[in-house]
């Protein structure tokens, strides 16, 4: 037998160098003893021999086989390393194995992989911050318990996610320590290590109550999407059981007033408990893709709010909405205008970037109904802080992010809509569809739209 170790256990290239020198030299998987320093080592194991053969076998991995690699080597189940050598060798000889669904060892595979992807996606949605203060200042802490070894391959996305914060996730395994420039990693935690609550858990809770939909309660789905075993270590499992409880009454509330859950709940206290929140929300796929939420800008007291759909790509990279190229087409139209964008107050229905990416760039994708009616709370928010007295949504995102439906911008544009929150909601086109028209039809939609905010300036001058 052959011992092949890796010193830990989720080191895939560690693992990929092995495997390779060890088909190289035409090593047949029932001749090794894989381990990962997990498991009680094979006592009669001998150190691979590491010359190189005179001449190695040449050896063959498609990509699909090391992406699922990459996954699967992250599961706790200490037959994986053997079982990805296996498959490794035997597409030595049938390169297109991958493609057999009903073989047993690719069938494995999969249901491996994809058990970890699942793990990875449930700690992207269920990492809850809490927030302490240390001796340099604000420090973010959460505790979580994944199923496998997925901490160090997650880093990254919350690295993205909250570039700019102090954070460190702890974990029974391992913990994760980012100063805003350097991930570091320390040791084991505990539950306790974690703080249980912060100023900010009325704030989530009130978020989770609010887009709690009593009329589209499914129990089944929900404990599906957020299993129970997860419930333990999320404060707004706390309030699962009193909503389901409650949900008849409360759609029979929502139905009889035609209200929004949002009006019957807290409104967060500043727009930085409001930036806070949203950049932690995870509520939708949206909130799950790693981009940071970017918040809206501009006066508190602003009376204009202009609400386009959500940040683009530079925006994003930014942290800032509408400075792309839609936004300096709306400068150039709102200076045309009269209307000063430093005195109006900037935001999107949606607070995150979706996109699908496209080699190295990131292509926008409409956000869904679903989506926006999630993300509407943030929106609320900010104008239940901001009270503009006029809003200008940019296209039907940001018309449904304020309105709860999905407004013809055709037939409503150019009047007033007023609303039981106040404010009078006024709609327009977005620019980046200016920006995709070409010839007369651009020149028209143009020419609406310049006519749009000149009707804007007008109400604003003249209440
Ligand atoms: N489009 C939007 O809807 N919002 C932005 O912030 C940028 C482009």
């Amino acid at each position: 037998m052959i011992a092949a170790d890796l010193a830990q256990p989720d080191d895939f290239d560690a693992w990929r160098d092995q495997a390779r020198r060890l088909v190289e030299q035409a090593v047949p998987p029932d001749q090794i003893a894989w381990s990962d320093g997990n498991g009680p080592a094979d006592l009669f194991a001998v150190a691979p021999p590491l010359r190189q053969p005179s001449s190695p076998r040449s050896v063959r991995a498609s990509r699909p086989f090391v992406d699922l690699a990459r996954s699967a080597i992250l599961h706790t189940d200490p037959a994986r390393l053997g079982l990805l050598y296996r498959v490794l060798w035997r597409m030595q000889d049938n390169p297109r194995l991958l493609d057999d669904a009903a073989d047993r060892d690719v069938a494995l595979l999969e249901r491996l992989a994809k058990q970890v992807r699942r793990d990875i996606h449930k700690m992207r949605a269920f990492v809850r911050f809490r927030s302490i203060q240390d001796d340099d200042g604000e420090l973010y802490v959460a505790w979580f318990e994944p199923d496998h070894r997925i901490e160090r391959a997650n880093a990254d996305f919350f690295i993205n996610r909250f570039a700019s914060q102090r954070w460190s996730i702890l974990t029974p395994r391992l913990s994760l320590h980012w100063d805003g420039a350097t991930l570091l990693e320390g040791p084991p935690a505990r539950r306790e290590d974690a703080p249980r609550e912060d100023a900010t858990e009325e704030l989530w809770l009130g978020y989770y109550s609010s887009i709690f939909n009593p009329a589209r309660l499914k129990v089944g789905m929900m404990v599906k999407e957020m299993p129970r075993r997860y419930w333990k270590n999320l404060p707004e499992a706390r309030r699962i059981p009193d909503l389901i409880a409650g949900a008849r009454e409360r759609e029979i509330a929502m139905i009889a007033t035609g209200s929004s859950l949002f009006e019957t709940t807290a409104v967060p206290e500043s727009l930085s408990a409001v930036a806070q929140g949203m950049a932690q929300c995870t509520k939708c796929p949206i909130g799950c893709n790693g981009t940071r939420a970017v918040m809206g800008e501009g006066p508190a007291d602003a009376d204009v709010m202009i609400v386009g759909e959500q940040p683009g790509d530079t925006e994003e990279r930014d942290g800032r909405p509408f400075v792309g190229p839609a936004g300096q087409l709306l400068d150039q139209a709102l200076d045309a205008a009269g209307i000063d964008r430093a005195r109006t107050y900037v935001t999107n229905a949606v607070k995150h970037f979706k996109f699908v990416p496209r080699g190295k760039r990131r292509l926008h994708q409409t956000p869904t109904a679903g989506e926006i009616d999630i993300c509407r709370w943030w929106l609320d928010a900010e104008r239940a802080l901001i009270k503009p007295k006029v809003i200008l949504a940019l296209g039907a995102s940001g018309a449904r992010g304020l309105l709860g439906r999905t407004p013809s911008i055709g037939r409503e544009r150019g009047q007033a809509i007023a609303q039981s929150a106040g404010a009078s909601v006024w709609l327009t086109a977005h620019p980046s569809y200016l920006l995709r028209l070409d010839g007369t039809a651009r020149a028209r939609e143009h020419d609406r739209f310049a006519q749009d905010l000149a009707g804007l300036a007008q109400v604003l001058r003249h209440g």
